[in-house]
């Protein structure tokens, strides 16, 4: 294969913008799908394809393009995932690339949400150039967005592709323009091996695919290589690219993309960003940019019927062999009962998991407020690692306690940076730096501790900005910090699922803001209920739960025993969302209070 023949881009989009009808517009043009397949949205399909027993995920696309000057090229399209919780992948599939094709709706213009992708891919020495979509609406406005490209991210655009993915126009520029303006890979055919992993994932029947980028070097199919992080060494089973069709190649040079099945049977061995060389010639060092992804944040997730339990063990292995960043083990708690303490990347990736779990396996799940890792150095001078409160040795036996603190760039425009900085502020930041990008645009840094993010900062920092500023993160270290275990009591019993730990200036406050939050949420029982917050033994803040009056069945008139049934019955349906602690019983909404206040 000519390596300056083949263009290894990817295409960056806010969504809705359209990236999938681009890029099922660029497979068709270059021949890559039947009259079957146009008229789905190929790479659209979530739901893993099954072909000729091999899971395709249309994360690297390889097509074949004769150009205007009648050479024949290959470009291979690789697609990137789209949040601030996997920008490590995003960062690795950029890594895969020379170019990147920047899709803007000419109607709406730039998004804010595609800004940190766009800088990701600046930052990695990648030729990014716009395209203008969606030319055929009435409310396009190609000049005034081409201003605005130039304006904010500081593109030229003066030559940007006018298309219209929809109509099929322009279609023929960008191919060109990619020809054109992607570098070809750099790179060594005869030097030791080095290959990307950019994704990997699991496949029942071929255990698991790896996608890769070869930097130096050639595989065959056959040889013996070595993962560089992992350590572990294989044989190469298969080699070939998907079109999107997976077709096998007898080997891959420097520059070219494909995929490699090697016999991994578990997806932990083959991590994205880890370097592929041969076992017998091996590489001096690996690829730069490798990363151990660590589950930041974690939180409890318990059956509601404890009979589900292990029901949802099932399912969350099953999720696992596919999502190596997720993680669990099993927790108890005296509230709820059995269940699993999980480890996520971020938020999202919370979210994602549990909506997976409670769709895909039906399960019906209470879920606890996200924490994160912090480290304790007791009193006799061990450390230990806490992911949850209710881990945390008494105050007698601590001698300090340290936090995680993340570095954040937050990309916003001019008018919102003063509620981005009260923001951070209010969040315990320590400001690092202030860079004004263009006249309108601003990023703001700052050294944050990562237990206020998890809570609700990305919420607040779309309010104070309407929606505009985008949030990139990347940890930075661990420490000391004043901080403190609140417990939340019920009736004088403590729930041990509600506790947190916070920042001692927090505490009354959080106490405070909690206590009348679960008031809202506790319904009335027969009897007052009442909630308190205490650090220790020191009660710092309190509210009541009145009593209720009524018996539930008197608003029956006449006595009608049917009607009367119906209603305990109801009253029964609306119990199986709670869970008894001890005396009282408490909604879901009450284990989740603490997101709810500021
Ligand atoms: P996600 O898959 O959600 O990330 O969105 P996407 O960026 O891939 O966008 P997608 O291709 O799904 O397009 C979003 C919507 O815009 C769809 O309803 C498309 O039909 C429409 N669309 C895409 N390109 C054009 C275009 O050139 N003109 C018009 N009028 N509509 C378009």
């Amino acid at each position: 294969m000519d390596r300056s023949r083949i263009r290894n881009f990817s295409i960056i989009a806010h969504i809705d913008h359209g990236k999938s009808t681009l890029a099922d517009r660029l497979l068709e043009t270059t021949g890559a799908l039947t009259d079957r397949e146009k008229t789905n949205q190929f790479l659209d399909k979530l739901d893993l394809e099954r072909e000729r027993g091999i899971t395709i995920k249309a994360q690297a696309v390889r097509l074949k393009y004769r150009a205007d000057d009648g050479k024949d090229y290959i470009l291979n399209l690789i697609d990137t995932p789209g949040h601030v919780d996997f920008s490590y992948e995003v960062s690795r599939s950029l890594a895969a690339c020379e170019g990147g094709l920047l899709v803007v709706d000419a109607s709406q213009g730039v998004e804010a949400q595609t800004l940190a992708n766009v800088y990701l891919a600046i930052d990695q020495n990648l030729e990014v150039f716009p395209v203008l979509n969606k030319i055929d609406l009435p409310g396009a406005e190609p000049a005034r967005i081409k201003e605005e490209i130039e304006e904010i991210i500081g593109l030229d655009a003066s030559d940007a592709v006018e298309a219209s993915a929809k109509e099929g126009i322009g279609i023929h520029e960008i191919l060109e323009a990619i020809v054109a303006k992607v570098p070809a890979p750099a790179g060594d055919a005869d030097a030791p091996l080095k290959a990307l992993i950019f994704d990997s994932w699991y496949d029942s029947y071929q255990g698991v695919i790896m996608l890769v980028r070869i930097f130096d070097g050639t595989l065959k199919k056959g040889e013996k290589i070595h993962l560089m992080a992992s350590g572990r060494s294989y044989e190469v089973l298969k080699i070939g690219a998907f079109t999107p069709h997976p077709v096998e190649m007898p080997e891959m040079a420097a520059g070219e993309v494909g995929f490699i099945i090697a016999g991994i049977k578990v997806l932990q061995d083959a991590k994205v960003g880890d370097t592929i060389t041969h076992l017998n010639r091996c590489a001096d060092k690996p690829l730069a940019g490798f990363q151990e992804v660590k589950p930041m944040v974690y939180s409890g997730l318990y059956p509601i019927d404890s009979g589900d339990y292990d029901a949802l063990r099932d399912a969350m292995e099953k999720l696992r062999l596919n999502d190596a960043s997720f993680s669990f083990e099993p927790e108890n708690s005296l509230a709820l009962g059995f269940g699993f303490r999980c480890g996520f990347l971020g938020l999202l990736h919370m979210e994602i998991i549990q909506e997976r779990l409670e769709r895909e396996f039906n399960m019906e799940l209470i879920t606890t407020a996200p924490t994160v890792r912090y480290r304790v150095i007791t009193t006799k001078g061990e450390e230990l690692v806490v992911d949850s409160a209710n881990k945390l040795p008494d105050v007698q036996y601590i001698d300090r306690i340290l936090e995680p603190f993340i570095l954040a760039s937050v990309h916003v425009p001019n008018d919102y940076v003063g509620g981005v900085l009260a923001l951070c502020e209010e969040k315990r930041g320590i400001q690092r730096e202030i860079k004004y990008l263009t006249s309108n645009r601003v990023m703001v840094i700052y050294e944050l501790p990562l237990n206020e993010i998890v809570l609700d900062f990305y919420d607040r920092l779309k309010t104070v900005s309407r929606g505009y500023a985008s949030l990139d993160y990347e940890f930075l270290d661990y420490r000391p910090s004043d901080l403190v275990r609140l417990n939340i009591m019920v009736n004088g019993e403590v729930v041990d699922a509600l506790s947190l730990i916070v920042h001692r200036d927090k505490s009354q406050l959080r106490g405070r803001e909690l206590v009348s939050k679960m008031k809202e949420f506790i319904p009335r029982q027969q009897y007052e209920v009442a909630v308190q917050a205490a650090i220790g033994n020191k009660v710092v803040a309190r509210a009541n739960v009145k009593a209720l009056r009524k018996d539930v069945t008197a608003k029956c008139y006449g006595g009608d025993i049917t009607r009367k049934r119906k209603l305990l019955e109801k009253q029964k349906e609306g119990k199986k969302r709670m869970k008894q602690v001890g005396n009282v019983e408490l909604p879901q909404e009450a284990f989740l209070a603490i997101l709810k206040v500021k």
